[in-house]
């Protein structure tokens, strides 16, 4: 199926005509202005309640003082890297992000640890040593493929080293690739002064069926863990922002979601070379 040009043959401006599709989907591997939002967050004050199960897999059955060499990708303003280094002082810990403002505040908030600026989709970009445990929280639904950034990533591994995903996963055997965005009102996009009218990646949800398939003769093993979406701080009511995930009651219990209706389901899943 193609999707009609629908700028093509309808007069005015972009802007005129909020209500139809205006563009084409914004790649999916760059950086979103959205984040920069975490600039306004104190990464000492931020914990969110994912952190922990997170850190727990990533330390798995190794010994207590054990030094391992961790790294966060998409760390944005360095909160779960200053939880590592609170939980673990003798962890070795880094950072990177693709947004060079988000790495300069992360690098100034977190002493201790090394924060630097890369892309995970841009192998010449990223660190040349490897780590025992690699981290991904959040950022694995930006992408449309796994292949544009998971071989990346296990390639940023230590041999017997684990990476520890987060973000949504469709535990049924379905893809879902999609772009959200502020709806106009001014036809700019200026919805509470949210967003400049683009569509936004970062709701992907990949079914487990097809990590599975990818990771088949490319990791030893791995597990994925549903997490009870009630247990990890996101509102129960709406929020103001209409992007931001808050529990949603479902046929199935409860999920995450947010105010484009979509739902998903958040795991954590554990990968291991
Ligand atoms: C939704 S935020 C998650 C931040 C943090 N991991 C957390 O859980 O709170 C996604 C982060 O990934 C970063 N990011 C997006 N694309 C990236 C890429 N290709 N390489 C590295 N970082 C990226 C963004 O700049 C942003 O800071």
């Amino acid at each position: 199926m193609t999707i009609p040009d629908s700028t093509t043959d309808v007069p005015g401006t972009a802007s005129d005509r909020p209500h139809v599709w205006q563009s084409t989907w914004r790649p999916a591997e760059g950086a979103r202005s959205i984040d920069l939002r975490y600039l306004e967050r104190d990464p000492r004050t931020t914990h969110r309640p994912y952190f922990d199960p997170v850190l727990r897999l990533a330390a798995g059955h190794r010994r207590f003082d054990e030094k391992l060499r961790l790294l966060d990708v998409g760390c944005a303003n360095g909160a779960f890297v200053r939880h590592v280094l609170e939980q673990q002082p003798r962890w070795d810990v880094s950072g990177i992000d693709v947004l060079p403002e988000l790495v300069d505040a992360a690098s100034a908030a977190v002493p201790g640890a090394h924060f630097s600026v890369a892309d995970i989709c841009a192998p010449s970009s990223l660190p040349s040593e490897r780590f025992d445990v690699v981290t991904a929280l959040t950022i694995p639904s930006h992408f449309d493929t796994l292949d544009v950034w998971l071989p990346n990533l296990l390639g940023l591994l230590a041999p017997g080293g684990t990476a520890v995903l987060y973000g949504p996963l469709n535990p049924s055997p379905v893809d879902l690739i999609c772009r959200l965005r502020y709806a106009q009102e001014d036809g700019n996009g200026n919805v509470n002064g949210n967003g400049d009218g683009e569509w936004l990646p970062g709701w992907n949800v990949i079914s487990q069926q097809t990590y599975d398939s990818f990771l088949k003769g490319r990791a030893r093993s791995w597990a994925c863990h549903y997490l009870p979406v009630a247990d990890l701080g996101y509102p129960a009511g709406d929020p103001a922002d209409g992007l931001s995930s808050r529990v949603v009651p479902t046929s199935d219990g409860q999920r995450l979601g947010n105010a484009s209706g979509l739902t998903y389901h958040m795991a954590c899943l554990e990968i291991h070379l």
